[in-house]
């Protein structure tokens, strides 16, 4: 089958929300429709519960339940769907901003009654950093939320996307009937964990027609007519070019437990939904039909099982057709690798495959080989752009309290910070090492995995700092100056670039307005 066939029937997306507004059971519901799953409650969630915060092995040990679910692929429609799962712990928020950038499009659940919240703001900002198209569904309809126009205002105010719903809501909570696609100007009604899969939509042509004041009633029937009348005069008519450039993102309404309106989300998203998008790296665009194979590990996944002591690094293909037992060009080591046990997940089960298309993510078993951002080709020299690392938040310096052990020591640390687990940084001005993370749960992981794996020994020590930049500026006496002035606060990240590590917001804002030259960005490209 030719590729153009195959990348046109790929969709690769993530769903990213704030922990709780119901992702996983929206991920659940679509693999239902797809058949990947029979039952409900087969995806095991990958959320980490409140009470297991302090108890960072039993997170791990949910972590390496989600390996399973990292990827969830399933048919619809003549369509291969993927699914991208993405860590709703916000500590491990790092590992999601780097499943974005495997994805062609995002849906973003939001609580109706929460609205907006914090861990989707950021989320969101990273989605639209890179253009991807997202799709917002608001959940849990049948409770009492937000009024549905003061929520769409929400999220163009706090998510700066621009709306346009495609689906409305009638009623709410105890009074909530059921959503009217606009998309496709039906009405589906609502029962109450209905289990249906089969099409109850009724349809409506036409609002005025008499038959919804019987199906909804009257006092219903007619604010259904006046909102969407006012949704229609607000919005400009939907088009699916806008949304695919990233510039109008569709609003759907439902309520994921009770399986409504997930396939009019469903249904839309495969109809609109990109197909895999060209990839930008530093030599030129790789567009996904090209007749040779390129992808990029954009997550690592070390097993914490001592007896199974692997690695997955997750591969996305971005071009070509990649093959089990080929050999490949790992570009920055420029070295050739085979991979005989390259594997799929679909939903519960993984399976070793032959072949995989743009689009497709495949799991390759790696024993410290990868790092993240690593491209393999058939053999050209490519480096992906847009895998960021963001400024970590907490920062903590790290004492050597075995000299004898000081070789395990770096090789683990530099292993781990290939998987993507934190960032290390280097005092320019007295070699010390600075480990830094976004959230306080990796201290305890790193510190585990490193007495455990490498044998070695450490102690943490605080260090007083806010965040660190990368700097950049076009004038190198600028940045010359910056580095004489600011010596004692500069240092430099794994890759040998500077940082500017900041102790407090002040100290950066001051830092900024004595050297006017220099750029100081909280993000850093690999
Ligand atoms: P997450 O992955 O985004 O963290 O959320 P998850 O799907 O786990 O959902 C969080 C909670 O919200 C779950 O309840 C889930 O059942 C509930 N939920 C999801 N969709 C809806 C909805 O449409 N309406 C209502 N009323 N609730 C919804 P829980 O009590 O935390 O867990 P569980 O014991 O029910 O699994």
């Amino acid at each position: 089958m030719s590729i153009s066939i195959e990348i046109n029937k790929r969709r690769t997306f993530g769903i990213i929300s704030h922990p709780d507004a119901g992702k996983t059971t929206l991920t659940e519901k679509l693999l239902l429709f797809g058949g990947a799953i029979q039952i409900a409650g087969a995806v095991k969630s990958n959320k980490i519960k409140k009470h297991a915060t302090s108890d960072f092995m039993e997170i791990e040990r949910q972590r390496g339940i989600s390996v399973a679910t990292s990827v969830m692929a399933f048919d619809y429609n003549n369509l291969k769907i993927n699914i991208l799962d993405t860590p709703g712990h916000q500590d491990f928020a790092e590992d999601t901003y780097r499943t974005l950038t495997a994805v062609d499009s995002v849906i973003v659940v939001i609580d109706v009654a929460k609205g907006v919240e914090s861990q989707t703001e950021k989320l969101v900002a990273v989605s639209r950093r890179r253009k991807t198209p997202i799709i917002v569904f608001i959940n849990k309809l049948d409770r009492e939320g937000k009024d549905a126009f003061d929520l769409l205002d929400e999220v163009e105010q706090k998510l700066g996307l621009k709306v346009r719903p495609l689906s409305w809501p009638v009623g709410m909570g105890q009074s909530f009937q059921g959503v009217y696609n606009m998309y496709e100007q039906k009405l589906s009604l609502f029962r109450a964990h209905s289990k249906q899969f089969e099409d109850e939509t009724t349809i409506i042509e036409d609002l005025a027609d008499p038959r919804l004041d019987e199906l909804i009633n009257e006092r219903a029937a007619k604010t259904l007519r006046e909102e969407v009348e006012m949704v229609e005069s607000i919005y400009d008519p939907f088009d699916p070019e806008t949304y695919r450039s990233g510039e109008i993102s569709p609003v759907f309404f439902g309520s994921a437990v009770n399986n409504f309106g997930v396939k009019e989300l469903l249904d839309c998203f495969t109809q609109i939904a990109p197909t895999p998008l060209p990839r930008e790296t530093e030599e030129r665009f790789v567009a996904p039909d090209e007749a040779k194979f390129t992808g990029f590990i954009f997550k690592i996944h070390a097993n914490m099982d001592p007896n199974h002591r692997d690695r997955i690094a997750f591969l996305r293909i971005c071009s070509g057709k990649f093959e089990r037992n080929v050999n490949y060009l790992h570009v920055r080591n420029n070295k050739k690798m085979r991979f005989s046990n390259p594997t799929a997940f679909m939903a519960d089960k993984k399976s070793v495959i032959d072949e995989a298309y743009p689009g497709d993510i495949v799991g390759l078993y790696d024993s410290g080989n990868f790092k993240i951002g690593d491209a393999i080709t058939e053999g050209e020299v490519l480096h992906f752009k847009g895998i960021p690392r963001f400024s970590p938040e907490q920062f903590r310096y790290v004492l050597n309290t075995d000299p004898m052990k000081t070789k395990q020591l770096h090789k683990g640390l530099e292993q781990l910070m290939d998987e993507g687990v934190a960032q290390l940084f280097t005092k320019d001005i007295n070699g010390r090492k600075i480990i830094g993370t976004v959230g306080a749960l990796q201290f305890e992981v790193i510190q585990y995995r490193l007495k455990h794996e490498y044998g070695a020994s450490f102690e943490y020590e605080p260090v007083q700092l806010h965040k660190a930049y990368w700097v950049h500026s076009t004038d190198k006496k600028a940045i010359d100056e910056l580095y004489e002035r600011r010596r004692r606060d500069m240092a430099r990240d794994k890759d040998g670039k500077l940082v500017f590590l900041a102790e407090s917001a002040w100290a950066m804002q001051v830092a900024q307005e004595n050297h006017p030259k220099i750029q100081f960005y909280n993000t850093s490209e690999l």
